[in-house]
């Protein structure tokens, strides 16, 4: 299962833009002499209206998000910039279909025919985001786009013998069209499901150029297609935008609810509430809860999560991703039941540790009982690990125990039990979209929990336990934690510049993104079957 398609995060987003080209479609603008400054307005073709915007619906998810992913205002205008023409890209040329048409008069009849009629190209010089309570609102002003089409005429008249007939090529530039989809953005079913509110699109203006041709038929040609090329272009687009809106929302049903991390783990990435959705951002929120692969886990998620709309103070980076430290609690509490907290170390490259020899002073007797006798030691945490995430960093508690065992006749024999009660402090880092970091022992408490070779004074043993667990236990761990876990986002985006900031309870990762490209991948028609589904 690829992680990319994870539940995510800013895929609302994303997919929301997605449809943005889309925006050509058969609008009202209720416009006269629209501008930049006034909010965009859209009255829905009363037929073509899919929900009235007081009935959009409801999504109907209920539960607690670990990570919230919170979209500023830069975020949104990146992720509209770099996908608009990635779309148009994607939906041009677009093939239209033929419109027939006659003229009758008392000299006579014509008939006319436009085929071939191909939208080649389209630049869009303007396009806003608007997120409003109704929906999420993406518009593009003063579009221009490029039609070739063939035409043909046929004139016939009782009193000549034979039809007149020619034909020949036309170009048509389409100035000053503007779109906009209205869509909203539920949660459903653990994922996201998008509906179309409204869509609709304006054109200002044709410019119609024949290729030749009578100079009569310019005005004939002009008064009998121009509505005519006008609606098919709306329809066709606003079609278009339809089919593109359902092809994504069915992308988002099939999203995995699950990231599977390694053959342990996997996190719920199931979004959690409907996206807020405010003037300036957008948050998703997904549970982020780590789950066990095996054994069911015994980790009580706690029933209060993150609130949307959580952002870096004093950040214009245009994605803060908060991370709630029960995130990281439900994966200690999954490694640790897995087994995953427990090492036996009993093969040392270059340290003396493993040999009673080197205990010699520090533990008399055991020296005494096995001399020179080759020895293991097993680590195991007693219980998960606590983290605790606080504005002056990242610490973490755990218990666990130390067995000194000697090796004897082939087999490893426990000595003596020693009751670790660690704390360390940890760095946090992202590296390549994963979430990692890396732990450093700071208090160290120790009590005997059991021997067989007598009391000895455990105080004494501490600077050389701390140096076993700095060099031997940690490295394990660190090795773990350095990989990290992914964080849920679409593997087309990159984050840049990760700033990392630490908070009571959760952290936030203040984040610039790059999209890498190739979302969009609208699936390609044979222009046949587009003809089909517009007519
Ligand atoms: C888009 O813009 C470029 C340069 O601004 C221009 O050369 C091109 O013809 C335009 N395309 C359309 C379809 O208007
Ligand atoms: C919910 O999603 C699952 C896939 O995760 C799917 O199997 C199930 O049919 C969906 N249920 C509804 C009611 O859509
Ligand atoms: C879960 O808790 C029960 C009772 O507290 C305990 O017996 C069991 O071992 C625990 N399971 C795991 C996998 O730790
Ligand atoms: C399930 O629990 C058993 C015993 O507690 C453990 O040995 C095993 O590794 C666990 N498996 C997983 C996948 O957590
Ligand atoms: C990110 O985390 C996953 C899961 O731990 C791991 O498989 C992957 O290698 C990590 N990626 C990087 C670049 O470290």
């Amino acid at each position: 299962m690829e992680r990319a398609v994870g539940g995510m995060l800013l895929l609302s987003l994303f997919v929301t833009l997605l449809v943005l080209p889309g925006g050509f479609a058969k609008f009202d603008i209720s416009t006269n002499g629209w501008n930049e400054h006034r909010k965009f307005e859209v009255v829905g073709n009363e037929g073509e209206r899919r929900s009235p915007l007081k009935d959009a619906v409801r999504g109907d998810a209920t539960g607690v998000a670990g990570i919230m992913v919170t979209i500023s205002e830069s975020g949104l205008n990146y992720a509209k910039e770099v996908l608009v023409n990635e779309i148009l890209a994607e939906i041009t040329p677009l093939l239209l279909p033929d419109i027939k048409a006659h003229v009758t008069s008392p000299i006579g009849r014509v008939d006319m025919r436009i085929s071939h009629i191909e939208l080649s190209g389209a630049n869009v010089s303007y396009s806003d985001v608007d997120l409003g309570k109704t929906g999420i609102t993406v518009f593009a002003g003063d579009i221009h786009a490029r039609i070739r089409l063939h035409w043909y005429y046929e004139y016939t008249a009782t009193y000549v013998p034979f039809p007149v007939n020619d034909g020949g090529w036309a170009d048509i530039n389409v100035n000053g069209m503007q779109a906009g989809v209205t869509f909203t953005l539920v949660a459903h079913n653990g994922t996201l499901r998008l509906t179309v509110v409204e869509c609709g699109t304006y054109i200002d203006d044709l410019d119609i150029e024949l290729q030749g041709g009578a100079s009569w038929l310019y005005q004939l040609f002009v008064n009998a297609f121009d509505e005519e090329i006008r609606a098919v272009i709306e329809a066709a687009i606003s079609k278009r935008v339809l089919i593109s809106a359902e092809q994504l929302d069915n992308y988002l049903e099939a999203l995995p609810r699950f990231l599977p991390i390694d053959d342990v783990s996997a996190i719920d990435v199931t979004i959690v509430q409907d996206p807020l959705v405010s003037p300036t951002f957008l948050s998703v929120g997904v549970r982020g809860e780590f789950t066990s692969l095996g054994n069911s886990s015994n980790f009580t998620f706690p029933d209060h999560g993150l609130q949307p709309g959580l952002f870096c103070s004093d950040s214009s980076k245009m994605v803060t991703i908060a991370l709630c430290d029960y995130v990281i609690n439900s994966a200690a509490n999954v490694y640790y039941e897995a087994g995953f907290l427990e090492w036996l170390v009993d093969e040392l490259p270059q340290e003396s540790w493993l040999n009673t020899h080197f205990w010699r002073w520090l533990i008399p007797q055991l020296y005494k009982k096995y001399p020179n006798m080759d020895m293991a030691l097993a680590f195991a945490c007693s219980g998960p690990p606590t983290v605790q995430l606080q504005t002056d960093g990242v610490t973490a508690n755990a218990a666990a125990e130390l067995n000194l065992l000697v090796k004897t006749d082939g087999k490893s024999l426990p000595v003596a039990c020693i009751s670790l009660a660690l704390s360390m402090d940890a760095i946090v880092n992202v590296v390549s979209n994963n979430i990692t970091a890396e732990a450093t022992l700071n208090n160290l408490n120790l009590a005997l929990k059991w021997s067989d070779i007598g009391n000895f004074p455990v105080n004494l043993l501490q600077p050389t336990l701390r140096t076993v667990i700095s060099r031997v236990i940690l490295p394990i761990l660190n090795k773990r934690l350095e990989k990290g876990f992914p964080l849920p986002v679409l593997p087309a985006v990159d984050l840049e510049n990760p700033d990392i900031r630490y908070e009571e309870g959760y952290i936030f990762i203040c984040s610039n993104v790059y999209y890498k490209g190739g979302i969009i991948k609208l699936p390609r028609h044979h222009p046949a079957e587009i003809e089909k589904q517009l007519l």
